[in-house]
């Protein structure tokens, strides 16, 4: 049953922390603290034995003992970190008071300690299910039934989604493939997105190849296939063609022994009968066996995301510093809490608990969520069990006495705001959505925030002033607020970890704010005026929408930000951008590097870290592709997008290399170049999976050959008429290879008409690019511009 942890996994290390000399407590005080550290040592192992246990399973008893464990440990915490704050910067020795306070805190919370533990020992927990704790799903998988998972919920009315679907029927039977969603109608609610999918024999048939597949990797388990047959075949009559549970599901038995008798414990733990048509209840098992299935920092982690309403595209990176002013995230060898987090929300959608959600204004890389509407209910419903999250979502639910999470999300008009009675001291982190703002409390009812984030809510002419006493406070996300002030006051938060004021009305940032020494993310709003001093945030690892004029020598502070792994600026610079070439070779740890430089700024000489994943140059170039942009030091490149000076075909064959390219957009400067005619031609199982290729500048012309990019959706060309003439009359008409990229959707085709042209040569090039967008079998939408 139990979710989570509570504040557990936080808690112990910062016991540790609190015996350091730093703090000088008495010794009978650290007696205190170690008995605690030891006790809540062996607490946190019994809660996670029975952690992964569905609430049906367990006993009261253990429920109660649970609850009392993790409401105990908020409380700890809480404690512990109003200690550790009101010590910041003082010699604790010389406050007596708040040693005092210490001191009688750690004598009351061991006598509660210890009460927890001789109600537990009345009453024994005695059945313990131990849980294996990794899971991966094959990819491939995902692959196949990425689109087929959109189709899932639908809001419509079953008749109404039966028509769309019979009228689909035809063209879709034509091209060998049958609808059914039959079994689920009016379940769901999100929009019926594509109705493209496989029937129920088809998913099963592709599953069982998976499954071969996976059998071969487990050649070793000497494991004779057939005997998993009819298990497999009885799961997937339970999951009913749903492809969300079968995806769930195939995650789920990807991680088990591959064996009948394991693969039969979990058919029977889906729940009996209603084969035919997976109603919600049995859904509801599917899911949540996944769920139980994941080791509890994920769980943890998880079930904030019910503080997102239905159908919400959720920030990655918003999400990961949550989790970690949480104190979700533990930290990491080697790795920033920041990587931590995301390998965890990689792990949650390679177990399909989260979808990602990778669109083309982010080059295809997955900075967004989705978690689907099931799974979302499913997650709703455990945090009301736990009391982990309340949520306001128009639907009544009886408040805790301790409410720990806020979600104001909407209300029905009959819904006042959290009245004086709710107790708001032990919240720790509020999210409120523009329609249920009107809900949220007088921050001065906060004792213990550790989260405030209002994103998109209008704080336009709200005085933040009282933010100063919330000094627990480690996230703050005022993004798309119009606030616009932010109080001087700031400067207290020294245990801020992210601040967020993007899409702001704020004209300078207080200098306050470099007194955040804990800063790790800083995203900004282009208009905001930076003052001098920002290289003392030496913590940083985001810095974003930041905007600076040559006027400052703020480029030249930044070099002292070498913790940063993402940097997004506008640099208006009349100089050469020597000094740009010098920042960037000081920031080794940078990933994503998104920076536009006016003025004129060459960045020969300058070599990315290997581990760079995102490279947006603009106004920057290199002469010639530089050698390092090579498919061994580029291994992990997702989005590249550069100005050259000249390319060659030998260019783009290695760039047709980097094995993990999403989004290529380059920029050549051939206007001078007069060796016009030159054709670069796109190998077959080149950029294997690129998804938008941008090419401005080119005087020649680029051919596809069968097989090169099959992945690319979006393509963006330019070229003169007189090339485009040249090739317009072969036989091949436009003989550009379009045909052949298979998932084509947009062609942005920019045609330059310079020098002297012949009388209707332009539109004989328009017309052949239609006649090559209409061929095509899925027939592109083309844009023709000219200049
Ligand atoms: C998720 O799956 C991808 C692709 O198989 C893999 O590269 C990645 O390491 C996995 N991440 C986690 C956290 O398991
Ligand atoms: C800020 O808010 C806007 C408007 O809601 C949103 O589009 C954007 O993604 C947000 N930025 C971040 C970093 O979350
Ligand atoms: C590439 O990404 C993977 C997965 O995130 C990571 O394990 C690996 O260290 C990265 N490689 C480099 C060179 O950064």
């Amino acid at each position: 049953m139990e979710v989570v942890l509570g504040a557990l996994p936080s808690l112990i290390p910062k016991l540790g922390e609190l015996l350091a000399d730093e703090y000088s407590l008495q010794k009978q005080v650290k007696g205190g603290i170690r008995f605690l550290q030891s006790e809540l040592e062996s607490m946190q192992g019994a809660l996670e034995k029975i952690s992964g246990t569905p609430a049906d399973q367990l006993d009261n008893q253990d429920k109660i003992w649970a609850n009392d464990v993790r409401d105990l440990s908020y409380d700890i915490e809480d404690s512990v970190d109003t200690f550790m704050v009101r010590c910041k910067g003082r010699k604790p020795a010389n406050q007596p008071k708040i040693r005092r306070k210490i001191a009688t805190e750690i004598r009351d919370i061991r006598a509660r300690v210890e009460e927890v533990s001789r109600r537990r020992d009345r009453n024994k927990i005695d059945a313990i299910v131990a849980k294996p704790a990794t899971t991966a799903v094959d990819p491939r998988l995902l692959a196949q039934y990425k689109k087929a998972t959109e189709i899932i919920g639908i809001e419509r009315a079953r008749d109404e989604l039966i028509k769309i679907i019979t009228e689909e029927n035809e063209v879709s039977m034509q091209q060998g493939k049958i609808v059914s969603i039959v079994g689920f109608g009016g379940l769901g609610k999100t929009t019926l997105a594509n109705t493209e999918t496989l029937d129920e024999r088809q998913l099963i048939d592709e599953l069982r190849v998976f499954l071969q597949d996976k059998r071969r990797i487990f050649a070793d388990d000497n494991c004779p296939h057939e005997e998993l047959y009819e298990v497999s075949d009885k799961i997937l009559k339970k999951c009913a063609g749903v492809p969300l549970a079968i995806i769930t599901i195939a995650s789920l038995l990807a991680s088990k022994q591959k064996t009948k008798m394991v693969w039969y414990d979990v058919y029977n733990s889906v729940g009996t009968g209603l084969e035919k048509d997976l109603d919600v209840s049995t859904m509801r098992k599917v899911l949540s066996l996944s769920y139980y299935d994941l080791p509890s920092h994920l769980r943890t982690c998880l079930l904030y995301l019910s503080v997102f309403p239905e159908d919400y595209k959720i920030s990655k990176n918003r999400l990961i510093f949550m989790w970690i002013a949480e104190g979700f995230i533990q930290d990491g060898k080697h790795e920033s809490l920041f990587e931590v987090g995301e390998s965890y929300f990689s792990d949650l959608i390679n177990r399909s608990m989260i979808q990602p959600v990778d669109d083309s204004s982010h080059g295809f890389i997955t900075e967004h969520c989705r978690v689907h509407d099931m799974i979302l209910d499913l997650l709703c419903s455990l945090s009301n069990e736990e009391k982990f999250v309340t949520i306001f979502n128009g639907v009544d639910h009886l408040a805790p006495p301790k409410v720990r999470r806020l979600s104001l999300q909407s209300c029905k008009a009959d819904h006042g705001p959290p009245g004086d009675s709710m107790n708001m001291q032990h919240v720790r982190s509020i999210v409120a959505f523009p329609s249920a703002y009107h809900l949220m409390p007088a921050l001065r009812r906060f004792k213990v925030l550790r989260v405030l984030d209002l994103q998109d809510c209008d704080l336009s002419g709200r005085d933040l002033k009282y933010i100063c006493y919330l000094i627990h406070l480690r996230y703050l996300g005022l993004n798309a607020t119009e606030i616009d002030l932010l109080p001087e006051e700031i400067g207290s938060l020294q245990s801020l970890q992210t601040l967020d004021v993007t899409s702001t009305k704020i004209p300078r940032l207080p200098l306050a704010v470099y007194q955040l020494r804990r800063l790790i993310c800083l995203r900004l709003d282009m208009s905001i005026i930076v003052p001098n001093g920002i290289g003392s945030l030496t913590s940083l690892e985001e810095l974003s929408d930041f905007h600076i004029d040559s006027s400052t020598n703020i480029i030249e502070e930044l070099g002292h930000l070498t913790e940063l792994r993402e940097l997004q600026m506008v640099y208006h610079t009349k100089h050469e951008g020597t000094l740009v070439k010098s920042l960037l070779c000081k920031l080794q740890k940078i990933q994503n590097l998104d920076i536009y430089v006016t003025g004129n700024c060459n960045l020969d000489g300058w070599v990315a870290p290997l581990h760079i994943r995102k490279l947006r140059l603009l106004g920057c170039w290199f002469s010639i592709l530089p050698d390092w942009m090579n498919p061994s030091h580029l291994a992990n490149l997702s989005a590249l997008s550069i100005r050259v000076r000249e390319i060659q075909q030998k260019d783009l064959d290695i760039l047709g290399m980097l094995p993990a390219l999403r989004s290529l957009g380059l920029k050549v400067d051939h206007e001078n170049i007069c060796n016009i005619g030159r054709v670069i031609s796109i190998g077959a199982c080149s950029f294997p999976c690129l998804k938008e290729y941008v090419l401005w500048g080119y005087s020649g012309l680029v051919t596809f050959q069968h097989g090169s990019m099959p992945w690319l959706t979006s393509l963006w060309l330019e070229f003169t008429v007189q090339e485009a003439a040249k090739i317009t009359y072969t036989e091949t008409v436009l003989g550009l290879g379009l045909g052949y990229l298979a998932s084509l959707q947009k062609v942005f085709i920019q045609i330059r008409s310079r020098g002297s042209i012949r009388d209707g040569a332009v539109e004989e090039v328009e017309a052949a690019l239609r006649h090559v967008a209409e061929v095509h079998p899925n027939r592109p939408t083309l844009t023709i511009y000219h200049t």
